[in-house]
C-alpha cells in the first residue's frame, strides 16, 4: 500500500514555512529566470520572440568542444564513475595550473587549485569562508547575483553605482574606497550583465589599494575576482588579471572560473578556484561538505581538454568569432536606430555574451519603470529582455542585458526589425 503523504501536509504553507530561519524566510529565487520563463510561455503560444534573456547557450547554436564530448564518454565507457578528491582529480588541478601559466602568465601551482561543480561553489565558498554577518562587503552595480549571496550571508553590503560613461565600472575613486574596511569586495570582468572589460587602470588600483589597506590589518580584506568569461573577448580587448598587473595582491586573491561560458558547457557543471594553497584547503573541506564537486568523468574529459592547446585555440576562435558576430549586429541595428532619432543607446560590446542595452522611454506616457519597458519591449516588440534590476541596479533607468547564448543571426534579424517597428509605432513623433 502506498502512503498518501500528501494528505498530511498543511494547505497553509506558512505552517510549514515556520520551520525556515530568518535568512531562508527571506531568500528569493533568481529573478532572470523568473523572466525568461514569461518567454518562454509566450514562444509556447507561438509569438515570434527573441530570447536574449538567459545567461546560457542554446545547444543548437552552441555547442560544447567535440573533444569534450568524446572525452566524456570515454571516461565513463572507462568506469570512472567513482568519487572524485573533493577539490578536484590531480591531472585537472595540474591541467588548470598549466593553462593559467601558459594563458595569463601566472603559475600558481596546482595546490592553489581547487575545482568545483561550476563557478559557483567557489563563490559561495569564498562568501562562507571570510564573511561574517555585519561584515561589509563591496560589490560594483551592476553585477550578477551579488545580492542574493549579500543576503544569505548577512553583510553590511555597499553596492557602489557605476555608470556608462566609465563601461559600468568602478572609477580609479571609487575601486580605492571600496577596499577600506571590507572583508569581501566582488569584481567580475568580463562583465555580466554589460558585457564591458575592467581597464587595467582601474584594476592596478584597486589591486595597490587592497595590498595598502591588508598591510595594517590582522584580518585582510579578499578580492573574488571572477573572471568566468574571460576568454570570450571581443577583437582587440584584452583581458586584465589583479595578479598580474600587482603580483603583490596575490594572498588576498581568489580568482573564480569555470569551463560553462568559454566552452558554451553549462549543464556539465565544472569549474574552479585558485587562491593560495593555505585557503585553498578550507575551500576544499567545504567543498566536499557541501558535496559540490564536479563530476569525475567531466574532470578527466576537461583535464585532458585544457592539455590540448591547438584543440582549445580551434575551438576558442569559432566560438568568439559567433559571440562576436551576434553581439556586433545587435550593437549596429540599435545603433541604427538611434541614429534614425528612436529612444535607443547601447555600449560597444567589449567580452561575454552580453550587450548593455538601453530604451530611454521612462517618464513617457505609459512607461513609468523599467517594468514596463521591458513587457513593451516582449509584448509588442518580442524581445526577450533582462533589465538592470535583477542586477541590483535600483534606477528605473532603461538598461537591460541583451544576452546572444540562445540566439542566431536570423532572430537578430527578426528581433531589431520588430523592435524598430515597435518603437517607431510607440512614438510616432519621431
Ligand atoms: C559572472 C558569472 N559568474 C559565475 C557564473 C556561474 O557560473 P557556473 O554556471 O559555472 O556556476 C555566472 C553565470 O551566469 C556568471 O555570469
Amino acid at each position: 500500500m502506498t502512503l498518501t503523504v500528501r494528505d498530511f501536509l498543511p494547505t497553509d504553507d506558512s505552517i510549514t514555512r515556520a520551520a525556515l530561519t530568518p535568512v531562508a524566510r527571506e531568500m528569493v529565487g533568481s529573478m532572470i529566470l523568473r523572466i525568461a520563463s514569461d518567454v518562454k510561455r509566450l514562444q509556447d503560444s507561438g509569438r515570434a520572440v527573441a530570447n536574449f534573456t538567459v545567461g546560457d547557450f542554446a545547444p543548437a547554436q552552441f555547442r560544447i568542444p567535440d573533444a569534450l564530448t568524446e572525452e566524456i564518454a570515454r571516461a565513463v565507457a572507462e568506469g570512472q564513475t567513482n568519487y572524485p578528491p573533493a577539490d578536484g582529480l590531480p591531472e585537472l588541478r595540474s591541467a588548470i595550473s598549466e593553462l593559467y601559466a601558459r594563458e595569463l602568465g601566472l603559475d600558481y601551482g596546482p595546490d592553489a587549485v581547487c575545482v568545483g561543480s561550476g563557478a559557483r561553489p567557489p563563490i559561495f565558498a569564498s562568501w562562507q569562508l571570510f564573511v561574517e554577518p555585519g561584515d561589509r562587503t563591496v560589490s560594483f552595480v551592476p553585477m550578477w547575483n551579488v545580492g542574493y549571496y549579500a543576503q544569505l550571508f548577512q553583510s553590511r553590503h555597499d553596492f557602489v553605482l557605476t555608470t556608462a560613461e566609465s563601461n559600468f565600472f568602478p572609477t580609479v575613486q571609487q575601486a580605492r574606497a571600496a577596499v577600506k574596511g571590507a572583508r569581501l569586495v566582488i569584481v567580475n570582468t568580463p562583465l555580466n550583465p554589460t558585457g564591458t572589460v575592467i581597464s587595467p587602470d582601474v584594476l592596478r588600483a584597486l589591486a595597490q589599494a587592497l595590498v595598502e589597506e591588508n598591510a595594517g590589518r590582522a584580518r585582510p580584506c579578499m578580492l573574488l575576482f571572477d573572471q568566468v568569461y574571460w576568454m570570450l573577448t571581443a577583437e582587440g580587448v584584452k583581458h586584465a588579471n589583479p595578479v598580474a598587473l600587482v603580483p603583490e595582491c596575490a594572498p588576498y586573491v581568489i580568482q573564480v572560473d569555470a569551463i560553462s561560458k568559454c566552452f558554451a558547457a553549462t549543464g556539465l557543471r565544472l569549474g574552479w578556484g585558485v587562491l593560495p594553497p593555505a585557503l585553498q584547503r578550507s575551500m576544499k573541506s567545504l567543498i566536499g561538505h557541501i558535496g559540490a564537486w564536479a563530476p569525475k568523468p567531466e574532470q578527466l574529459a576537461t583535464a585532458r581538454f585544457l592539455r590540448q592547446p591547438e584543440a582549445m585555440a580551434d575551438y576558442l576562435d569559432s566560438m568568439r568569432s559567433a559571440v562576436n558576430q551576434r553581439l556586433n549586429a545587435l550593437y549596429d541595428g540599435v545603433m541604427a536606430m538611434k541614429a534614425e532619432g528612436l529612444p535607443v543607446d547601447a555600449v560597444a560590446p567589449q567580452g561575454a555574451i552580453y550587450l548593455s542595452f538601453r530604451v530611454n522611454l521612462v517618464g513617457r506616457k505609459g512607461f513609468a519603470d523599467n517594468e514596463a519597458i521591458r513587457l513593451f519591449l516582449l509584448d509588442k516588440a518580442g524581445v526577450g529582455a533582462v533589465p538592470f534590476q535583477a542586477f541590483d541596479h535600483q534606477q528605473d533607468d532603461g538598461w537591460f542585458r541583451l544576452s546572444v547564448g540562445a540566439v542566431g543571426m536570423d532572430d537578430i534579424e527578426g528581433a531589431l526589425a520588430r523592435l524598430q517597428a515597435a518603437l517607431r509605432d510607440a512614438l510616432p513623433n519621431t
